[in-house]
């Protein structure tokens, strides 16, 4: 049997990636849901049903446990799906009250950026309200990363005007960790340090929800040894094994800091 992960696109791989290196011999179904990507600027029962639908097919292939890997999908949707399976699921949520703990003593900020959707969730809304004591947590929503990343676009000649023009009404120094609170921000991080001040962390849930995913099959005795093969899925259509292989490698490569685009 084998692990499946969901996202609305290609974000889920930053969660993959990390799954690997914690569990690398397990078998994976990702699928995206490229045909309904973005999900953070639909309504949330548009992207309910997507996601409903989705699972129920993830679900006929042999999943022993589910990542729901997307902020947006989790913050909608994953107590629903918890009431409707018998495997594990786990969702990812942006990382905020480590970054609340990691500004202990700094006098600084919080920053999350997410989608508009997640922002908007009553999900979001109460971890804020339950943690945020202090009052040092803003947000922003930043669709435009989605779309450069679903478009492969990671130049930063592109992104960073953009990210330049959506941050110009904050005063960048007075934040001290960004939260990147949607799946498919990781792969901008390189660019994000460029634009933030030097001494900005970024922290994303991706790490904490691998670690989790292990923790979890270990307490089943669900761990198997596989082959760390990964079947391919977007939207329902199988994608072949060569053609997707490689935009792992290059999806990979850009988080592991060393993929130039030219
Ligand atoms: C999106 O589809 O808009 C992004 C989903 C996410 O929050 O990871």
């Amino acid at each position: 049997m084998r692990i499946g992960f969901f996202d609305s696109g290609i974000g889920g791989m930053t969660v993959l990636h990390q799954a690997l290196k914690f569990l690398p011999y397990e078998d994976y179904l990702f699928y995206a849901d490229t045909k309904h990507v973005p999900y953070g600027e639909k309504s949330k029962e548009e992207v309910r049903e997507y996601i409903i639908h989705a699972v129920e097919f993830i679900a006929k292939h042999n999943v022993k446990a589910l990542v729901i890997a997307c902020n947006t999908a989790t913050s909608i949707v994953i107590e629903e799906l918890r009431n409707l399976y018998s495997f594990p699921i786990l969702g990812i949520e942006p990382a905020v009250k480590p970054a609340i703990d990691n500004m202990a003593g700094r006098q600084k900020k919080v920053l999350v950026l997410a989608t508009n959707l997640t922002l908007k969730e009553k999900k979001y809304h109460d971890l804020v309200q339950r943690i945020d004591s202090e009052d040092i947590v803003d947000s922003l929503a930043l669709p435009g990363l989605v779309q450069f990343a679903e478009n492969f676009e990671f130049n930063e000649n592109r992104v960073i005007p953009y990210l330049e023009k959506e941050l110009s009404s904050f005063d960048l120094q007075q934040y001290g960790t960004v939260v990147l609170g949607c799946t498919h921000f990781p792969y901008f991080e390189g660019i994000l340090r460029k634009v933030f001040p030097e001494e900005v962390d970024f922290i994303s849930g991706s790490i904490g929800t691998a670690k989790n995913l292990k923790r979890i099959l270990e307490s089943k005795k669900l761990v198997n040894q596989g082959t760390g093969n990964i079947q391919y899925f977007k939207s329902g259509i199988e994608v072949q094994d060569s053609f997707s292989l490689s935009n792992y490698q290059k999806f990979f490569q850009i988080l592991d800091g060393y993929y130039a685009e030219n």
